[in-house]
């Protein structure tokens, strides 16, 4: 496939620039971010990142202009081959999967695209809405070909991540297939085709099962640390040359846009039986109330408390759905201040990280940004890190008076 026209509906998020760069650049694709967002469309037009992504600036520096555009105007769909949209699929108030936003933008995308023209679904969707979106515009009498291809990157690897890992693609006409396999085929190697339930299911299987090996990890941390002992020190004996433990992940805030929403999802596709995916739910939520109960025999009302990192992880500047955030609620109520510190976010509230050490009695690290894992902890204050990258001479453990409460933090 040379030189598509492309054009991506939520183009200026964390799914679709990285995937816009890429077409443009690697596939040399033309193509158009469609977005909604004026901000973000002003920025990316003027060879400017919204958000971090290695490898990113560079690239758009390069296509900007030439292969890409952004844009708020969905006239660029009448000329589009490809129209893939990406926006998001957020679970609603009660934790269910919604439909209503992208039926909205598929019921206007379908009387504004070229008849014949591929429309790729690249959310994470609730199984069986590649299909229902597929009826929907058949309904209409329209001969627009519907595609699902989950986009499996991790936001900030996005950039290489696209031209390596293998894509899935499912659709229900073997033409639009076809199209789909050969636009991903112009940025990368292989292609795994499935029916479009196998393809929705093997995105949410993906995202639970990394939901759920966190939580084993947490609910062990826990475990441990209730009882005083240093989980890292079983942790590094269970998987130093052992291979049937290289899976077992490290402690720590499992967070971020998708991996709660998406258990969610593969939980209510479960009739709400999926009993592995709400025990991961209440533990990975619960590490932060975890922590919060643990520190309470250290006078909390009268200390201040400092988290370091906001971001829901490391060398990141997204800050949604962060556990820094829910732990910073759960201390306002008990702490006597909390204090907030971030390399990346944009936030009015933060403090540099500097006035957060010299002014807490305790440290939380949030999240394990490289810029904070050397820090110098002055002694006398404690130092909280559950994700294990501060050398333990430098933690809690360490400090004599503290030693005996261990069996509390
Ligand atoms: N973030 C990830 O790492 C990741 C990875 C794989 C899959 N996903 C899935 O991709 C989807 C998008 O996630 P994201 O992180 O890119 O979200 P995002 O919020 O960063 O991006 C969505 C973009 O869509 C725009 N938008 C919203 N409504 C629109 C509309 N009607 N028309 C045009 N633009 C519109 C927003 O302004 C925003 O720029 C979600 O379903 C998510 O689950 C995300």
């Amino acid at each position: 496939m040379g030189n598509s026209k492309v054009v991506i509906v939520g183009g200026c998020g964390h799914v679709g620039l990285p995937q816009g760069i890429v077409l443009a650049s690697k596939g040399r694709h033309d193509v158009s971010l469609l977005d909604v967002d004026s901000a973000k469309v002003e920025a990316i037009n003027s060879g400017r990142m919204p958000f971090l992504e290695a490898g990113a600036p560079a690239l758009l520096q390069k296509v900007i202009g030439t292969r890409l555009n952004a844009t708020l105007d969905a006239g660029c769909l009448r000329q589009a081959e490809v129209v893939i949209t990406v926006i998001g699929t957020p679970v609603d108030a009660h934790l269910n999967p919604t439909v209503n936003d992208l039926y909205r933008t598929v019921d206007k995308l379908c009387t504004q695209m070229l008849p014949g023209s591929l429309l790729i679904l690249r959310s994470t969707v609730y199984p069986g809405v590649t299909k229902l979106v597929h009826d929907r515009i058949q309904a209409r009498g329209s001969d627009i070909q519907v595609a699902f291809c989950p986009e499996r990157i991790t936001e900030g690897n996005a950039i290489e991540e696209l031209t390596k890992l293998p894509q899935i693609i499912a659709a229900f006409h073997p033409q639009a297939l076809s199209r789909a396999r050969q636009l991903f085929l112009s940025i990368t190697p292989t292609i795994i085709e499935l029916e479009p339930l196998e393809a929705e299911l093997a995105k949410l299987f993906t995202n639970s099962w990394r939901y759920l090996n966190f939580a084993i990890s947490n609910q062990f941390y826990m475990l441990a640390e209730s009882y005083g002992l240093d989980f890292y020190r079983i942790h590094d004996a269970v998987t130093r040359e052992y291979p049937r433990m290289r899976s077992f992940a490290r402690a720590g805030f499992a967070a971020g846009p998708c991996l709660l929403k998406d258990t969610l999802q593969l939980s209510a596709f479960a009739s709400n039986n999926f009993f592995l995916g709400h025990a991961a739910m209440l533990i990975n939520e619960g590490l932060p109330n975890f922590l919060v109960s643990q520190l309470r025999v250290h006078d909390l009302r009268n200390r201040t408390v400092a988290i370091l990192g906001m971001a829901f992880k490391a060398e990141s500047d997204d800050r949604r759905d962060s556990l820094s955030y829910k732990l910073k609620k759960l201390l306002e109520v008990e702490a006597g201040e909390v204090l907030c510190a971030d390399p990346y976010v944009s936030d009015p509230s933060l403090v540099p990280v500097e006035e957060a050490i010299r002014r807490a009695d305790i440290l939380i690290l949030g999240v394990p940004h490289t810029a904070y894992r050397n820090l110098p902890i002055p002694s006398g204050k404690l130092a909280v890190d559950v994700w294990g990258v501060w050398p333990a001479d430098q933690s809690w453990r360490k400090q004599p008076e503290e030693k005996v409460s261990a069996a509390r933090l």
